[in-house]
């Protein structure tokens, strides 16, 4: 019988992370494509997504990669295979973003709640049926506003509908990934940060039990405690100071014991809109905190933009440009898995 926890301890496994490579079309075409002079529609997003997924040797760093439902049934370049069988043919595990996005949360519309349980069910099995991927993911983001925000109702409801989802997946027989993202935008501080990562994993625990969700088979997807960026995401982490890693270890870890049971089996941290070299920084300063502490959970990434931000760069849409981009991406992976050595 397939064993989900066990599936879930894989994608944590040692040296191993995950790719965040789900960007809606949207965001793929406007947040990534179109952000670096590179024409957009759906066979650019397939020749990124190529020039990504099919980097030789990513095996040894990448666990799993979550894609977004057009890439499933997009093809790769070199064999044609279907991307989910490409990765699953190098021993990676394909996983599928399940949410539909954000929309304003009515009762305080300066935050925002996640789409997407209206044909929940249907649709986790169609994907499972159709493409066999082994896990999932779901996305919530939690603003940051001073003392104001975010409201407990916001936190709350985002916690209950990603429990709701994972409790949806697992009896589909795929780990959830639950990620409420705290964003880096605004001008708190990293110590309100690390309360709001806090209130946030508490209120996503308590709905994860309230829904009879298996502890031991849903992986964690958490922001790293930091300064926020600024307002429109201009300046370097903080209008104060810009965090040393070990600021970011401490507090970062600080909100994830007191929240956090020792029955997770796997957290794995976003970029956030750090820079490749912050994120690895602060991962590698988190790691060797984590042994310091004795943390009972394995730790590792998940990123997207840190990882693809020099590969885009390189790239520039253009085919003769592969393999320098390849190399970038590949470099970045490297980093990031010696990171965990802590
Ligand atoms: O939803 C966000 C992705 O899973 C992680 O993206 O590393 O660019 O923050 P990021």
């Amino acid at each position: 019988m397939f064993d989900l926890s066990e599936v879930a301890r894989g994608l944590v496994a040692p040296g191993k992370g995950i790719l965040a490579a789900d960007e809606s079309n949207k965001s793929a075409d406007e947040k990534r494509l179109a952000q670096y002079g590179i024409p957009v529609g759906p066979e650019m997003r397939r020749q990124f997504r190529d020039m990504l997924l099919e980097t030789p040797e990513i095996e040894k760093y990448l666990s799993g990669v979550i894609l977004f439902s057009e890439t499933l049934d997009q093809k790769d370049d070199e064999d044609g295979l279907y991307f989910p069988e490409s990765l699953k043919k190098r021993g990676i595990l394909p996983g599928i973003k399940v949410d539909e996005g954000l929309e304003p949360f009515p009762d305080s519309p300066e935050e925002t709640i996640t789409k997407g349980l209206v044909g929940l069910e249907e649709r986790v099995l169609e994907f499972k049926n159709k493409h066999h991927p082994g896990f999932t993911k779901w996305r919530a983001a939690i603003t940051i506003d001073g003392d104001r925000l975010p409201t407990t109702r916001a936190l709350v409801e985002n916690a209950k509908r990603l429990a709701i989802y994972a409790n949806e997946v697992q009896k589909a027989g795929m780990v959830p990934i639950v990620e409420p993202e705290v964003l880096l935008d605004g001008n708190h501080s990293r110590l309100r940060c690390r309360e709001v990562i806090t209130k946030t994993m508490q209120a996503l625990i308590a709905a994860m039990e309230d829904q009879a969700v298996d502890m031991g088979a849903v992986i964690i997807k958490t922001s790293m405690a930091l300064s926020g960026k600024g307002k429109d995401g201009e300046g370097k982490n903080g209008s104060v100071h810009a965090d040393t890693p070990e600021e970011v270890a401490e507090d970062t870890l600080g909100a994830l014991m007191e929240a956090v049971p020792a029955i997770i089996p796997g957290i794995v941290f976003l970029s956030g809109g750090q820079s490749p070299d912050e994120a690895i920084a602060n991962l590698a300063a988190i790691t060797k905190a984590a042994h310091a502490k004795n943390v009972p959970w394995p730790l590792t990434y998940s990123f997207a933009r840190a990882f693809q931000e020099e590969a885009l760069i390189a790239w520039a849409g253009k085919h003769e440009n592969v393999p320098a981009a390849r190399e970038a991406f590949l470099k970045r992976l490297e980093q990031a898995s010696a990171a965990l050595v802590g």
